[in-house]
């Protein structure tokens, strides 16, 4: 069997300034364990990417949290692909509920964010989640299913073995309300089984899976207990840079 390196992704969405990410950043580099233990990642927005990855300690890594698919062109206020692979960054977040749901983001595009991303030799960290009435109506499986197949759509093996899969349940995403890590480790074997259907049981156990949604430090420990649980997205408590580096501790003892 494979072992998969945990993930640790802090995403920062709309929050801290200039100087708030360099205090951050100089508090955790140093203590950031070796990406053979533990993969550290700060999910941060555009402006701040190449501030912090000129200052990335060695074992940290920074993502962007969103991209345009196009190589270039008239979209103001985008950001290229191009531009966030040579502003540093080394993974890219695609389809966050909240660019669903906010930003109407499709399935559709958010296959060609895959591909653009391999392209760019970015590796994506894909969010995938159902709403409340779906998880209530019992339709989960089915939703996520079809997230996943659009999503990898025309994707080869040797790609997906790159990507980062993230369930975040829409309805635990800043509410305070968690899945238990019972019903987190069920749903995220259920996409591991469809992605084992989409490129074999070698490859799907290999894929790391994390779980997104209300994390804080008092429910770390128990999700990472979870067979199939192969990290976390981490938003409001991890802003804090002690947080996250008590997140990243418990992912070490996985
Ligand atoms: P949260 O956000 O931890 O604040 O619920 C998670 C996310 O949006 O990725």
């Amino acid at each position: 069997m494979h072992k998969r390196v945990p993930v640790i992704a802090a995403n920062w969405k709309m929050f801290k300034t200039k100087d708030e990410a360099l205090e951050f950043i100089f508090a955790v580099n140093g203590h950031m364990p070796s990406t053979d233990q533990v993969e550290s990642i700060i999910c941060a927005p555009a402006i701040l990417l190449n501030l912090l990855v000129k200052r990335e300690g060695e074992n940290l890594r920074i993502a962007a949290q969103n991209m345009h698919y196009k190589d270039e062109g008239a979209f103001t206020g985008e950001n290229s692909p191009a531009q966030v692979k040579t502003a540093g960054a080394e993974y890219i977040l695609i389809g966050h509920s909240e660019r669903r749901n906010i930003f109407n983001e499709t399935d559709e595009e958010v296959n060609l964010k895959m591909h653009a991303a391999f392209k760019y030799d970015l590796a994506p960290i894909l969010c995938i989640g159902e709403e409340l009435d779906v998880r209530e109506s019992n339709q989960t499986k089915q939703v996520l299913d079809n997230q996943l197949e659009i999503a990898f759509k025309n994707v080869t093996k040797e790609q997906a073995l790159k990507t980062i899969v993230a369930y975040e349940p829409v309805w635990a995403i800043g509410t305070g309300k968690t899945a238990t890590p019972q019903m987190a480790n069920e749903t995220i074997k259920d996409v591991r089984s469809k992605l084992a259907h989409l490129y074999g049981n070698e490859v799907a156990m290999q894929i790391r899976i994390l779980y997104g949604g209300s994390v804080k430090t008092d429910n770390i420990e128990a999700l990472l207990e979870e067979s199939d649980i192969d990290g976390a997205l981490i938003g409001g408590a991890a802003l804090d840079h002690n947080n996250f580096l008590k997140f990243v501790e418990a992912a070490k003892n996985k």
